[in-house]
């Protein structure tokens, strides 16, 4: 073989590798969803007029679902309680309650509405799937006959779920999820033990959770390290909190973290600031939209890889303290301070000077900054912060943080406070930790509750660094770490009240033992 021809072929062979690489790839659709909700009621209203309002919901899914199936998506996710809402008592949700059996039972509702009882919601669905040849996500209520003699089964004789189901491109039922971290979901039971749920495509292997439940192991993070999924679904009825749980942030941040792609479609309701959905894939988000301006819903579509993995976009495992360990800390700041965000006190820092190299530390956490502002605007105060310790009103949860932000007014009790604009650019930053947990999610937030995709990323060593140049201006740069083994373990969904019941036993033993 001739070198020519030798290039020749490689050239080709390279096309080819190309081509194949090209068509591992489907369209991913997530819809935000402006919820049309019930009535305030405190007495259940009929079956009937549950099914009304869930139609009216599912007329404009069915238009979005059309629509981005011609837009060529495979698959669409919708958000969660986006046929009813979330304001309810375990009395009034019921009447929106289906039965839904197991995925085994190879089930098509379209085909066979009747097979399972009265499952006008679950016909409609599969339907809808059916008729576009696209996967659905969808959310809506299970109820399961319980017999109440001696278990947990509650007084009406049913548990009722927060249930995810997902139909496939002929309307069969290949997935049901039953959400276990309850976030003031009065209305639903916590199923018996955490659901992994799976399902394959011709386009990747697929996992489902719910909301509240990317805070938690499980089964959020086994899913990705033990079920080796390519993509999560994720609908989600989130309420914004800034500065570091905004669902755009946080949910980039976590499909990073985890090398995942994630698609979240979250419900849009100004009022109480949900918004904020996304396409999201481990290097980088694809597509987000956040909105606070107006009631309208948004379709989102991207090109995604079916096997992440496979793509050299794919990032390299981090190790999150390798580099923060190896260095000597930075001198420690004199002039620190104590201050929240939320409930959390953390330590804090001011970056007095418009470059620096700066070390906050609490108790075995230390956080490193190296940065340098384009200018320090005189109306703009940024501090360095750390916090390590159970985190908020229910201390269940384990986090670690290291955070840059903007504190709302130069006034530092206002560090850790909601801002939502700032004017302060960054040519330079590099943000690491001394964390204890290999779960570490990087957040960069913007001015205006915008991302900032392809302007930063993180190295192997655990430093989170911008690039491409100087950065719009930051609202907050944070590595939020989730230390899940030292999670307090009370059953979730639970009251503070467990905590404390379970704090008053840990004494009395202590005391017992000495
Ligand atoms: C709520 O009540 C009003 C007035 O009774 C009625 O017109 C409307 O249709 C109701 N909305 C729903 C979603 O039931
Ligand atoms: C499905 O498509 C058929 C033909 O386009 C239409 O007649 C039927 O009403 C559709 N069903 C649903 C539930 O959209
Ligand atoms: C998906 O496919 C893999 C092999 O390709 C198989 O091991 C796994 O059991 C399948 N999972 C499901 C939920 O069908
Ligand atoms: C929405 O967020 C803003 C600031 O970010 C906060 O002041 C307000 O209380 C939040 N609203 C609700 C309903 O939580
Ligand atoms: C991913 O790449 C590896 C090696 O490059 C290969 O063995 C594997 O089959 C690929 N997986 C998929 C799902 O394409
Ligand atoms: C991460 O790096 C640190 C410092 O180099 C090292 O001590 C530690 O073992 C590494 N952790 C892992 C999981 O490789
Ligand atoms: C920060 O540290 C780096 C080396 O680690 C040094 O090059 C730089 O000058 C320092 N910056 C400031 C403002 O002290
Ligand atoms: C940091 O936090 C710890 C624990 O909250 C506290 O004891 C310590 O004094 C703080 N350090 C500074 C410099 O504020
Ligand atoms: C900062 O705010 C605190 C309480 O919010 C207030 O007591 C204090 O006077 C303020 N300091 C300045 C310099 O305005
Ligand atoms: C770098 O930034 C420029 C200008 O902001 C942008 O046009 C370009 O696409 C960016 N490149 C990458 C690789 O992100
Ligand atoms: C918690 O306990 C207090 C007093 O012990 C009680 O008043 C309150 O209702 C309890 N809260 C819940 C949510 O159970």
């Amino acid at each position: 073989m001739t070198t020519s021809s030798f290039q020749t072929s490689v050239a080709v062979f390279a096309l080819i590798t190309l081509h194949v690489s090209a068509l591992d790839t489907f369209i991913a659709a997530v819809y935000e969803h402006a919820v049309i909700l019930p009535n305030e009621t405190e007495t259940p209203v009929s079956q009937e007029d549950a099914l009304l309002l869930m139609n009216k919901n599912i007329d404009i899914l069915e238009k979005i679902i059309k629509q981005a199936a011609e837009k060529g998506a495979q698959i669409i996710v919708t958000p969660e309680d986006a046929l009813y809402g979330w304001k309810f008592t375990r009395e009034t949700i019921f009447p929106y309650l289906e039965d839904i059996p197991d995925p085994q039972v190879a089930w098509i509702p379209c085909e066979d509405p009747h097979r399972f009882g009265r499952t006008p919601v679950q016909a409609r669905l599969s339907c809808l799937a059916k008729n576009s040849s696209i996967y659905v996500l969808a959310n809506i209520g299970d109820k399961k006959p319980c017999h109440s003699h001696g278990s947990r089964c509650p007084s009406n004789g049913y548990y009722q779920y927060n249930t995810n189901v997902v139909y496939d491109t002929e309307g069969k039922l290949v997935a049901r999820y039953h959400k276990y971290h309850l976030y003031s979901e009065t209305q639903f039971d916590v199923p018996e033990k955490p659901e992994l749920v799976t399902f394959n495509t011709t386009f990747g292997k697929f996992g489902i959770f719910t909301c509240f439940d990317i805070l938690f192991h499980d089964p959020a993070v086994t899913l990705v390290k033990d079920f080796y999924v390519d993509t999560i679904l994720f609908p989600t009825a989130w309420m914004n909190v800034l500065p570091l749980l905004t669902a755009i942030e946080f949910h980039s941040a976590w499909a990073m973290g985890m090398r995942v792609n994630l698609l979240v479609a979250n419900t849009h309701h100004v009022h109480l600031n949900m918004t904020g959905s996304g396409i999201y894939a481990p290097h980088s988000p694809k597509e987000y939209h956040y909105d606070m301006e107006t009631e309208l819903g948004k379709l989102l579509l991207s090109e995604v890889d079916s096997h992440p993995q496979n793509s050299s976009a794919y990032p390299m495992a981090v190790n999150w303290s390798a580099y923060a360990t190896s260095i000597k800390p930075f001198p420690v700041q004199k002039n620190s301070f104590q201050g929240f965000i939320s409930r959390d006190v953390f330590n804090f820092t001011e970056l007095f000077e418009n470059a620096g190299n700066l070390t906050i530390c609490q108790k075995d956490l230390c956080c490193h900054l190296s940065y340098r502002m384009l200018r320090k605007e005189e109306s703009e105060v940024y501090v360095l912060g750390a916090f390590t310790g159970l985190h908020g009103r229910r201390r269940r949860e384990y986090w670690q943080v290291c955070t840059m932000l903007k504190c709302k007014t130069t006034n530092l009790t206002t560090c850790g406070r909601p801002a939502e604009t700032a004017l302060t650019r960054f040519d330079m930053f590099s943000l690491s930790g001394t964390f204890g947990t290999e779960y570490v999610f990087p957040e960069v937030l913007l001015t205006k509750i915008q991302l900032s995709p392809g302007k930063f990323e993180v190295l192997k060593d655990g430093r989170l660094v911008n690039k491409n140049g100087s950065s719009e201006p930051i609202l907050t740069l944070s590595l939020f770490g989730r230390w899940y083994a030292k999670d307090s373990h009370s059953i979730p969904g639970g009251t503070s009240n467990l905590s404390a019941t379970y704090l008053l036993i840990s004494i009395l033993l202590m005391i017992i033992a000495l």
